[in-house]
């Protein structure tokens, strides 16, 4: 695996690559890789004949009091499961090779990310779209793959490449899971024992206000109910929330839903989601 810091290389890889005919996935990631990227750089072994990987802590998607300074950075042990995984190149740009001296630019997508954690975290995802812009520019990949569990994030990101154009496909890779259900996170290292073993709350919550939805229940007493566990096993809920799953606007009639959800347990704030299947039950 070649390991890049600079643009100039990293686009001498990727040009090679592409004179020999050959398609080229991105899996944009912040490291501290855990098995969620992992099921990325599979899904993009399956979807290109190359595969790059991004890792960097954009600081531009970290509020004022979020945690920047202590996400947590592996760079070896990443590097290590991704030369271990089969990718072709990892792009461990510098911030000031992202960022140079004067960078004035921010890409905003209004509408979608506004709503749930955009309202939770300003700016947040101006910083994602503005990033992610840039590694598709960086790397011009053919098909870009993220993670489910970031729901609102794949919904930004795709209103993006659709507005602009851009000439690339984007894949949705489903959330892995412990065995108990909890979504895999970076952020999960964060939780003490006791915490981890209330932060199942989260997807059973969603599970209980799924089934009673797609029952044909109350929504809203469904989505109460949520809250209630949630707030019973210790959490402070951000929101919890049932969308149109593309536009993450008011549930349409006829058109695919979603359930999503935001708490804080013991200063670690998880989020999730998860289809709503109406079809289930007829
Ligand atoms: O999902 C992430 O890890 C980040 O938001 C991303 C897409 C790499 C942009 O920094």
């Amino acid at each position: 695996m070649q390991t890049v810091r600079q643009l100039v290389d990293l686009r001498a890889g990727v040009a090679a690559w592409r004179a020999a005919g050959e398609r080229v996935a991105l899996v944009p990631t912040m490291g501290a890789l855990h098995d969620g990227h992992m099921a990325l750089v599979e899904a993009a072994k399956r979807a290109a004949d190359r595969v790059v990987v991004s890792i960097f802590v954009n600081p531009k998607q970290f509020g004022p009091n979020e945690d920047l300074a202590k996400y947590p950075r592996k760079e070896l042990a990443d590097s290590r499961m991704l030369a271990a995984a089969g990718v072709d190149l990892l792009w461990l740009p510098p911030v000031e090779e992202m960022y140079p001296e004067g960078f004035a630019t921010s890409v905003s997508v209004s509408g979608v990310s506004e709503v749930l954690d955009g309202a939770h975290r300003p700016g947040h995802f101006d910083g994602v779209a503005t990033v992610v812009a840039k590694l598709f520019n960086q790397v011009r990949p053919d098909v870009a793959l993220f993670g489910e569990k970031d729901w609102q994030q794949l919904a930004v990101i795709r209103r993006l490449v659709a507005d602009l154009n851009l000439e690339l496909e984007i894949h949705g890779v489903p959330t892995q899971r412990e065995d108990d259900g909890l979504a895999l996170s970076s952020r999960n290292v964060y939780l003490v024992p006791e915490d981890r073993a209330r932060a199942v709350a989260l997807p059973r919550a969603l599970g209980v206000a799924e089934r009673a939805i797609a029952k044909g229940g109350d929504p809203e007493a469904a989505l109460a109910q949520a809250r209630e566990m949630l707030a019973a096993a210790g959490f402070e809920v951000d929101y919890v929330a049932l969308t149109d799953a593309d536009t993450l606007g008011e549930p349409v009639e006829g058109r695919p839903m979603r359930l999503l959800a935001a708490a804080r347990i013991g200063g670690t704030r998880l989020i999730d989601n998860i289809p709503v299947n109406t079809n289930d039950y007829g």
